[in-house]
């Protein structure tokens, strides 16, 4: 029998709504209920009021004929859903306190929810922050994207080797989303391209694909604070056509019959399938050219139901490509103009251009796409004529406008001739779109004179610069509740709505002793949460007491994690060497998954892992220094790490990291940076004072000069004895003693081509990594520079960042910067 709900008791409201869940939904009663339908019951519970606003959200935009904002990105980052949603409701203890009712522990069901990992890094992340923040401003935006059946791989440690295994993120459903079965459009592949000419009509193209695939559309609400807005994140599986061949089938080719399925839903199987083969490499631009035309194809639709008229396209709608994974936007959006809504050529590309915008979000030319025009041709072919076309357009108003330099032409050229024929993707991006963002002001200053500086020559207004950022719900609220608590004691309850500003007010606070004392109480309390998570997962103890200095990032060779391994080996030696110093203790922690074909990097993996397994067990070092290397890196993981982090090493090679944004989080939390002028380090050594960071090394001007010079490095390593020794132990197999050869390749490749110049920057690295020892030294003035990193990151909210893109970019009347 259905019990009387107390009255007017919000938290008996929600516990009742909870049981219905559980009973309706889920199936089950209390009694044989288990944790995951627990979760389950209250993921929809929880739901359930966010449709609510989402219908409201939804009416009002049309109501208002607001202007919309589509985010097409290949990845996002979510994580869990679960406690960003309660909290963006103002649910969160209503929740907690209703299923204590019920006698079910929250902090378990929370654990219990996979974390969605439709991404890889900063970027994928960077577009789940922003989701965020689009919905607390209340622009009305649509995210979309692929609904990877298997996201990022799990990644497991073997004998310190990193193995690649399947993520199963849906095993158990997801309570978020909303499958649209009748939101589906067909994505073409293959065919070729007919010429059209019928009486009385402009001759016309049209592609006849010789392969369909369906798109689904499955959406997921995306909540901002205090429900301001909800938007959607609309995530395409892809079908085949038809889910079974039945002659085939009835003919007893049971496998043919489904090949078509197979080869079609393959393309929503997997987050970055191995590219490192052909097949991959095809499966890679099918995946791209997917979600792009899906998308195109549904947010035209809604422009005409709403509007009516193709031509007002770039006044309603704002497209932003995240990075060149949906830069065949521009030649589909050209098609459908083109060919489907029978636009005229120059009028099409003026609403392109005005429509598509772009963010770059790296320099190294070997992660600016480019597919070869053969595999193009095959797989696009009315695609590539229109990049031909656009290409031959561009080419000649050049021309027309007096310019002849071959090599200017030669560069700004959708094609490349050099390599076997390509279509350069970034180039492309950047002629289809009015705005060419960077995300930190160094990378769009290097953006200018670098990849794109004949470009830049000439349409010097596009580029500009949208330095990232982080939202604060997620990356304080949520991740510490602890320290939020305390920065609402002192500083009061508007810091929750207007961060950005109220932070600042916590400065005063840097000097008073009892906060510095109650600053470093919440951070022993995060320190002793992760050592606890790292003595159940790993067996390893850590001493709470010691510097918590964390690496957490992809691997990669130019974010040096090799040169935080060098700088580990050598303190290791020096503690060894002269225990009698007053040494202060440390904790190195790592975490990062490597792309399953990047051999390098996998070996970086595993010699971390060498060289924990040599130092935790050293009876000499008297437990002054551990190191671990924590598994299967996620945004969960990242809620943990960061806010018990003491030092976050952002250690790039200056002028390869776009931006950055564990930087910001780390600093938000109280973390003190060691790092290069690279990114934005440099923006947040302007807010929060250089002072209070340990900035070191080379800049991105002397790494310029330098890399121009031969890149060996035998004099750096010549002049620094504890590089040589740190590097002659990890060469002689100090660390790898079952196979002493391991790493003689990697230290040879560092003498003889340093491209990263790790080397150079390594004594630099050491002395500022000596201050680190002695600012921990003298607690006052360590807790004071870690106050003032949190009163100063605010600027670094992904809001002001959204805000920017906004008015700047997408030109949504009624946000101001
Ligand atoms: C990439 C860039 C990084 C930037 C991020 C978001 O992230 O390398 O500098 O902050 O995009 O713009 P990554 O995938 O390297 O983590």
């Amino acid at each position: 029998m259905a019990e009387e709900p107390r009255a007017h008791d919000p938290v008996d409201t929600f516990r009742q709504l909870i049981l219905a869940k559980l009973k309706y939904a889920v199936g089950k009663d209390p009694g044989n209920a288990f944790g995951h339908d627990w979760f389950e019951a209250v993921a929809l519970a929880a739901r359930d009021h966010l449709v609510d606003h989402w219908e409201e959200a939804s009416l009002q935009v049309e109501r208002q004929e607001q202007k919309r904002v589509y985010y097409l990105s290949l990845e996002f980052l979510i994580g869990r859903l679960l406690v960003d949603s309660l909290s963006n409701l103002g649910l969160l203890d209503t929740a907690r306190e209703a299923l204590a009712r019920l006698n079910v522990d929250f902090e378990q069901i929370r654990n219990l929810e996979p974390d969605a990992a439709l991404g890889n890094g900063g970027l994928g992340r960077l577009a789940a922050c922003f989701m965020e923040s689009m919905a607390t401003l209340n622009i009305a935006a649509h995210g979309y994207g692929i609904r990877y059946e298997h996201g990022l791989f799990r990644q497991v440690l073997v004998d310190g080797w990193q193995q690649e295994h399947t993520e199963t993120w849906l095993d158990f459903g997801n309570p978020w989303e909303f499958e649209r079965p009748e939101v589906s459009y067909s994505v073409g592949f293959g065919g070729s391209v007919v010429n059209i000419t019928e009486p009385g009509e402009v001759p016309r193209h049209e592609w006849q694909p010789n392969e369909m695939v369906r798109s689904i559309a499955y959406d997921t609400p995306v909540v901002g604070w205090r429900h301001s807005s909800v938007n959607t994140l609309r995530l395409w599986r892809a079908r085949a056509e038809e889910d079974l061949q039945l002659e085939r089938f009835n003919a007893g080719d049971h496998f043919g019959a489904v090949v078509d399925v197979v080869k079609a839903e393959s393309i929503s199987r997997v987050l970055y399938p191995n590219d490192s083969t052909e097949a991959g490499l095809e499966l890679r631009l099918r995946q791209e050219f997917f979600f792009v035309s899906a998308s195109l194809q549904d947010l035209i639709k809604r422009h005409l139901d709403q509007h009516g008229d193709i031509h007002t396209l770039p006044e309603r709608v704002a497209i932003q490509l995240n990075d060149t994974h949906p830069a065949i936007a521009v030649a589909e959006l050209m098609r459908l103009l083109v060919d489907v809504h029978r636009l005229e050529w120059f009028e099409a590309w003026t609403l392109t251009v005005a429509t598509l915008s772009y963010t770059n979000h790296t320099l190294l030319p070997e992660a600016l796409e480019s597919w070869p025009v053969s595999l193009m041709e095959r797989l696009l072919p009315r695609h590539m004529q229109i990049i031909y076309l656009i290409n031959a357009y561009h080419i000649d108003s050049l021309r027309a406008k007096d310019i002849h330099d071959f090599d200017l032409l030669r560069s700004v050229s959708l094609i490349e001739e050099e390599h076997g024929r390509r279509v350069r993707m970034g180039n492309l991006a950047f002629l289809g779109s009015h705005s060419i963002n960077g995300v930190s002001a160094l990378h769009t200053e290097l953006m200018r004179k670098s990849v794109f500086s004949d470009f830049h020559r000439l349409y010097p207004q596009r580029i500009n610069n949208k330095t990232n950022g982080v939202t604060l719900r997620r990356w304080l609220y949520q991740a510490n509740p602890q320290l939020t608590e305390l920065l609402v004691g002192a500083v009061g309850d508007e810091l929750l709505d207007s961060p950005e500003t109220v932070l600042r007010k916590l400065e005063p606070f840097a000097a008073k002793a009892s906060f510095r004392k109650q600053f470093a109480a919440q951070r022993q309390h995060n320190k002793r949460a992760l050592a606890a998570l790292v003595q159940e997962r790993m067996g390893i103890s850590l001493d709470t007491q010691a510097i918590f200095d964390v690496q957490v990032k992809r691997i990669h060779e130019y974010k040096r994690q090799l040169l935080n391994l060098l700088h580990t080996v050598a303190l290791y030696q020096a503690m060894r060497n002269d225990p009698t110093t007053d040494w202060a203790p440390r904790v190195k922690i790592f975490a990062g998954k490597a792309a399953a074909s990047y051999h390098q990097a996998k070996l970086i993996i595993k010699l971390a892992n060498d060289i924990s397994r040599t130092i935790n067990v050293d009876p000499t070092l008297r437990g002054l220094l551990k190191v671990v290397f924590i598994p299967n890196y996620n945004v969960s993981l990242a809620e943990v790490i960061i806010p018990a982090a003491d030092l976050s090493e952002q250690i790039s090679t200056a002028g390869l990291e776009a931006s950055g944004t564990s930087n910001m989080k780390f600093a938000l939390n109280g973390a003190l940076t060691i790092g290069t002028l690279d990114g934005a380090n440099v923006e947040m050594s302007e807010q929060i004072g250089r002072e209070h960071m340990f900035i070191f090394g080379m800049t991105a001007q002397q790494v310029a000069t330098r890399s121009r010079r031969d890149l060996g490095m035998a004099a750096e390593i010549a002049a620094s004895e504890r590089l040589a020794g740190a590097m002659e132990a990890i060469r002689s197999g100090i660390f790898s003693p079952d196979d002493p050869n391991r790493y003689a390749g990697l230290i040879d490749g560092l003498i003889a081509h340093d491209r990263f110049l790790v080397c150079a920057d390594f004594q630099a690295y050491w002395d500022a990594q000596r201050q680190v020892d002695a600012l921990w030294r003298t607690p006052d003035r360590w807790w004071h520079s870690a106050v003032l990193n949190t009163a100063r990151t605010g600027w670094f909210s992904s809001d002001r960042t959204i805000r920017e893109y906004a008015s700047d970019i997408w030109k949504v009347p009624g946000i101001e910067k």
